[in-house]
């Protein structure tokens, strides 16, 4: 029997030299290829969009926005029913904590009884278990939208009140500005009636024209007279948002107690309701003969 022969694979030195490298290149292949994979199903997987711009912003985003509003924008007020529906269905749906409910004409005959005017001036400042304005912000909810949802209940409830008049589109800085001052604040009346002024301000033309310089003193009066006609009247003839009224003694003795300059720099720079210079751009001087004026006559 002749041996068949019994070859080793491996023969020549220079096969074994391909035998070892393939020894160790192909597990390193394996392992790459198997790497790749891995990574692969990574990327394809669950945490695809982590890293979206979108997703990422998200995620470092500070947690406290200030949301901006332009506060000469024109105002979109919120219907009766809105705003009902936003706060006041809260207690007013159900009757909580003794609200008058919603649709109860028995309930709301009373009240309804005592004008439009209590009834605003009652959910302005609020009343037993009702917080003033619902409990919003002037910011939130105006008066004249919080008086909507007033006439949107008790519309429902057997009333027949009529709509508010929307506010002249300058009177959002009065309105912002009675909310700065709390005791004026209140009241339907203050309130149209500030809208009124600063609607009429609106129409004031500005007076720029400074006084010359040597006739000032003798035209002083004059000036802060024609001044006072054309700006402070507005709100200091009657009173509106608290203004101390032209004339009433009492009122600017209050004020007067104060140095004659501090009264000068608050008719200047604004303060509480009062804007600044009344809002006009009249000069310093001009406003300084106005508050003359006004306190001359109330002496
Ligand atoms: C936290 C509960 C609550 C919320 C929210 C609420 N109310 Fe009231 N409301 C009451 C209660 C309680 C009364 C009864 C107060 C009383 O007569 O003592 C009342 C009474 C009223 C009255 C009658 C006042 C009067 O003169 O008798 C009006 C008007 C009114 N609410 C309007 C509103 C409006 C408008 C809103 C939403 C902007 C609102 N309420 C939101 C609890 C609430
Ligand atoms: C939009 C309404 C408005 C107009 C217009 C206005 N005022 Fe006033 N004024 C007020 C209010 C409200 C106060 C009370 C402010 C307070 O005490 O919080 C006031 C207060 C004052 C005071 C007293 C300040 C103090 O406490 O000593 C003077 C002075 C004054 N105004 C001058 C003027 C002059 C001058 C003009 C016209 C150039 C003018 N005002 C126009 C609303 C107005």
């Amino acid at each position: 029997m002749s041996e068949a022969p019994h070859g080793a694979p491996i023969k020549t030195p220079g096969q074994l030299i391909a035998a070892i490298i393939a020894g160790f290149a192909v597990p390193v292949v394996i392992i790459i290829l198997l790497a790749v994979y891995v990574n692969n199903t990574t990327r394809t997987g669950a945490g695809t969009d982590m890293f979206s711009d979108a997703s990422v912003a998200a995620r470092i985003a500070p947690v406290a926005q200030v949301d901006i509003r332009d506060a000469n924008a024109p105002r979109v007020y919120k219907t009766g029913e809105q705003v009902y529906k936003a706060v006041c269905s809260a207690c007013h749906a159900a009757g909580t904590a003794g609200a008058p409910k919603f649709g109860d004409a028995g309930l709301w005959a009373p009240r309804i009884a005592e004008g439009y005017d209590t009834l605003l001036h009652n959910a302005l400042t609020g009343k037993g278990a009702m917080p003033a304005r619902g409990g919003t912000s002037p910011d939130d909810y105006s008066d004249f939208e919080i008086g909507r949802a007033i006439v949107y209940m008790a519309n429902n409830s057997g009333g027949k009140l009529e709509e508010p008049a929307q506010p002249a589109p300058g009177a959002a800085a009065a309105a912002a500005a009675s909310g700065a001052a709390p005791a004026a604040a209140s009241g339907a009346q203050d309130n149209s009636q500030a809208a009124a002024a600063v609607a009429a301000l609106a129409a004031v033309p500005q007076t720029t024209a400074a006084p010359a310089a040597g006739a000032q003193s003798a035209d002083a009066s004059q000036a802060g007279k024609a001044l006072y006609t054309q700006v402070c009247q507005a709100c200091h003839a009657a009173g509106v948002l608290n203004a101390p009224k032209f004339g009433d003694k009492a009122a600017w003795a209050e004020r007067l107690k104060e140095p004659m300059d501090t009264v000068y720099g608050y008719a200047l720079h604004g303060k509480g309701a009062m804007p600044p210079k009344g809002g006009s751009t009249a000069s310093d001087a001009d406003v300084k003969a106005a508050v003359d004026y006004m306190v001359s006559a109330a002496k």
